[in-house]
């Protein structure tokens, strides 16, 4: 069996509430991600979807328990060309144009795209030729989403960590736009995890993982929809 991707045991996460006590976000968590994995990260809002997507991103330390990343590395050597991260917030460089911003990871990386993922080529692909040589400010929130996915594809990173990236679109925009998220990352055969409140979108997904009360669980695709 090959390494996977990424791997937590016992992994929980605790905050400092106002009062002073310990609030536990997540507790006890155990996963593991394989290559080409296609999980969609369900829970309601709150639930610890972006602190999970966080830590095994190693953006941030769990409070208890370890995440290891068997098959690529060291933490400090994750990004941008292995591990990419697709934030829920706006998290374009605002001075950079979207061709520049989605070449990013390319230059951090300091190799060519690969054919068909370059950051004009990718634009096309997905029908945003037309934003190339805007700047951040002059998009919509959704645009802005669908411009921070297409710069983690770019550098066709081995897993791609998305939080919410359809949160701002209607569903019929968010399902086009899906339906290329997932060829392109099969094409490259990226593993994708996305964080999302959308069932049509967790529908689309391999894999279904719910956040509730802390614990993770896991159900596949044929069980979640039944
Ligand atoms: N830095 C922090 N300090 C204290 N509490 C935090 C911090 N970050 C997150 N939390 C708390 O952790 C919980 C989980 O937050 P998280 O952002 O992971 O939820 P989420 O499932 O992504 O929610 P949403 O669907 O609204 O994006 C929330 O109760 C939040 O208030
Ligand atoms: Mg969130």
């Amino acid at each position: 069996m090959t390494d996977p991707l990424i791997e937590t045991k016992a992994v929980g996460m605790a905050y400092a509430a106002s009062d002073g006590q310990m609030s536990n976000i997540l507790s006890g968590i155990d996963l593991q991600i394989g290559a080409g994995a296609q999980i969609a990260l369900i829970g309601p809002s709150g639930s610890g979807k972006s602190t999970l997507l966080h830590i095994i991103s190693g953006l941030l330390d769990p409070t208890e328990g370890e995440v290891t990343w068997p098959a690529l590395g060291p933490q400090q050597n994750l990004m941008p060309e292995k591990l990419q991260v697709v934030f829920q917030t706006q998290s374009l460089f605002p001075s950079l144009t979207v061709r520049e911003n989605i070449a990013l990871p390319l230059l951090l990386a300091g190799r060519p795209a690969v054919p068909g993922f370059a950051p004009d080529e990718l634009l096309a692909g997905f029908g945003l030729s037309e934003l190339a040589d805007s700047l951040p400010e002059e998009l919509s929130g959704g645009q802005s989403q669908r411009i921070a996915l297409l710069r983690a594809l770019s550098v066709c990173p081995a897993i791609i960590l998305a939080d919410e990236p359809t949160g701002q679109l209607d569903s019929a925009t968010a399902a086009a736009f899906l339906t290329k998220v997932i060829a392109s990352a099969d094409q490259i055969g990226a593993a994708l995890v996305i964080a999302t409140h959308d069932p049509a979108v967790a529908a689309r997904m391999r894999q279904r993982w719910t956040i509730d009360h802390g614990k993770l669980f896991a159900a596949t695709h044929a069980e979640a929809l039944t």
